[in-house]
This record gives structure tokens, sequence and C-alpha cells, in this order.
């Protein structure tokens, strides 16, 4: 009997990712390009451009790496959204192509719950909350009849943007997260800043614009590690220290109240940022107090990949969630409670 095998396909923001993965989320091949900027920040045309250019030689890799044919891939699963109009349409496009080229189902995944699906069988994680911290999202997720739940997130940007555009500013280059989590360590001298909880949801815009006057009123710019080292005798990687505890500490509390609100047992980090130690070791605390089992998604597969659009894409073809080429769009909107989820049984 021919073995269930799926190709996926990513391009929501940076990343253009292509995985393959079969039936039981052995994953056979994980390609990826990212876009990177040394200033940060992006341009949807030029987002577009990079995939257009990456998503042919990443396919053919990944065909490659996998050791299969095309005669031997069961469907194509393509990220729908949420994320960039002008960088989720190549994805898209490339999908539409492919199926038309090769005859195969077609399965639009939700990206957020690929971030989710692909953390959970991987971690090994039966009914977790999930705390999924990207650059563009920040949420509280839960399963609960039929759809991921959302019991909080945040009101404006996500905590990895938060994270690259201070860091934009003491000339970290993009992205400044895992280059910021490696300064934390240094620090230790709390700087009171902006704490932002409203109810079950947070905001870091306050906070962001705070910590970035601190910069400018009593430094000047830096443009790498050692510089901040040297400057004001350690006072910006106290701010890097702060910010970083500041928002951690934001989404952690609404973490917990969602943890005391479900009874839920088991708690899974994933998104890039779940990549934190910083972040891993505040929620470790918590979990530890709670008695809650914490459970982080490997780093290559919690940052955008295709391997988790393939392993959801799997998950939706054997719950029949086939769409025809012409209806295989996607949605900047596409929140994550929007799915039907009914593979969950
Ligand atoms: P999404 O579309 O889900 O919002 P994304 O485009 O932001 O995803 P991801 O790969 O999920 O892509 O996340 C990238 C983010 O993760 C960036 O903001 C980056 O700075 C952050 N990040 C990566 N590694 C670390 C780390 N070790 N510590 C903190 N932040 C990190
Ligand atoms: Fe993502």
């Amino acid at each position: 009997m021919q073995k269930t095998v799926c190709i996926g396909i990513e391009s929501t923001a940076h990343t253009a990712g292509v995985g393959i993965v079969d039936s039981e989320c052995n994953v056979l091949a994980n390609e990826k390009h990212s876009h990177s900027t040394n200033k940060g920040g992006l341009i949807p045309t030029e987002l577009a451009k990079h995939h257009a250019q990456h998503f042919p030689g990443l396919i053919k890799n990944a065909l490659e790496k996998s050791g299969l044919s095309w005669g031997e891939i069961s469907c194509i699963a393509y990220s729908a959204g949420p994320g960039i109009g002008t960088a989720m349409s190549v994805g898209a496009s490339a999908a539409r192509m492919l199926a038309l080229l090769h005859d195969k189902p077609l399965v639009p995944v939700n990206h957020s719950v690929a971030h989710i699906e692909i953390a959970k069988k991987k971690c090994g994680a039966q009914n977790p909350l999930v705390l999924y911290v990207s650059g563009g999202n920040t949420q509280v997720i839960g399963y609960e009849a039929g759809r991921y739940r959302v019991y909080g997130e945040t009101l404006d940007i996500g905590v990895g943007n938060l994270l690259d555009s201070f860091g934009r500013e003491l000339g970290l280059g993009f992205p400044a997260g895992p280059k910021l989590d490696e300064i934390y360590f240094q620090g230790g001298k709390y700087i009171p800043l902006p704490y932002t909880v409203k109810g079950m949801d947070v905001g870091f815009s306050g906070l962001q614009t705070a910590a970035k006057r601190k910069i400018r009123k009593g430094h000047s710019q830096t443009s790498d590690i050692a510089d901040i080292n040297g400057v004001g005798e350690g006072e910006n990687i106290d701010l890097a220290y702060s910010l970083m505890h500041t928002a951690f500490a934001m989404v952690l509390e609404i973490t917990e109240r969602a943890l005391a609100h479900t009874e839920k047992k088991e708690l899974l980090l994933t998104g890039g940022v779940a990549a934190s130690k910083a972040l891993q070791e505040m929620a470790g605390k918590m979990c530890g107090a709670r008695s809650v089992k914490l459970f982080v998604c490997p780093k290559e597969l919690s940052q955008d990949n295709g391997a988790m659009i393939a392993w959801t894409g799997m998950l939706m073809f054997r719950a029949g969630h086939m769409v025809r080429p012409k209806d295989a769009l996607t949605n900047q909107n596409f929140r994550t409670d929007m799915e039907e989820v009914d593979w969950i049984h």
C-alpha cells in the first residue's frame, strides 16, 4: 500500500519554506530560505520577489532530500493566512500550479494552527494550553469544542516585532530576538517600564515607545553587542533585560490565568520567540509553581517552516479538507479560531 505523504508550502512572512512529512510526522525534508535585511523592517513587494526567486529551488531540493517523486506525493498543503498578502500569494500560486501540473489535492492551512499542530505532535503534548509567540502573533490558545479558542492575545504588535524593533534602535540588525535573548542574561537591574495587561489581552506599544525613548535619552545608537557592552555602563543591557522581562511577564500573566480557567495541565510554547531561553526560564518557574508540564517546540519546527504546513495538511487531508485550485485562496486575517478543527477526537 502506498504511504500518505504531504508536501507543505509556507510563505506568510519572511520565510519561504517547503516541507515534506509522512503519515507518522516523520520530516522527510524541510527546506527554507528567509528574507533578511541588516536594518530590519520589510517591503511587501521585496518579500514576494524573494519568495518567487527561491521557491523553484526549495521545491526541487525538498523532493531530492525526501528521495520521493511526484507520483509518491499524496497532497499539497499551503499557508492560507494569516500573513502578508503579497508574500502568501506567491506560495499559494506555486501550490495551485503544482496541484494542476501533478493532479494532486490541495489543502489550505491556517498558519497559526500549523504552529500548534506540529508542536503538539513533536512534543507529545495531549491537550495543552498553547502560548504562540512569534514576530507577528502573540496568542494564548486552547482546544475546546471543535476549534482552537483564543483566550488572550496582543491588541497591537506581536512580541517578536517588539523585540525586533527595539533591537533595530540598538543597531542589532534583523531578527534581533536571538541577540537580545543573549543580552538578557547579562542584565540584572530592572528598569521600570509600562506593563499593559487588559483583561485577558496584552498591549506592547506603550512598552515599545517607552523603552526606545530610554535608549535615545541616555545613549548614542550602538552597532553591535560589543558596543552595547561599552555604552552607559551597561544601562542598555539592563534596558534590554527589562524590556524582555516586562513583555514576557505580561504574556505569562494571561497564560497563567488561562491555565487556571481551563485547568489544563500542559503548557506548550511555539512560534519563533519560543526559542527564547529567557521566556523558557520564566515559563518554567510559573509552570513549576502550578504543577503544569512545560513543552517547548524544537526550534527548527517552531520558527516558520514548510513541515508544519505539511503536517497540518496531512491531518486536514485525512479529514477531507481539500479545495479545488480555483478556490485555493489566502486571507490576511485568517484567525486561529476561524478554522474548524474536526480532526481532533
Ligand atoms: P508569524 O507569521 O507566525 O508571526 P514570523 O514571521 O514572526 O511568524 P517566526 O519564525 O515564527 O516568524 O518568528 C520570528 C520571530 O522570532 C522574530 O521576531 C525573532 O526575533 C524571534 N526570535 C527568534 N529566535 C529568538 C530567540 N532566541 N529569542 C527571542 N526571539 C527570537
Ligand atoms: Fe509563524
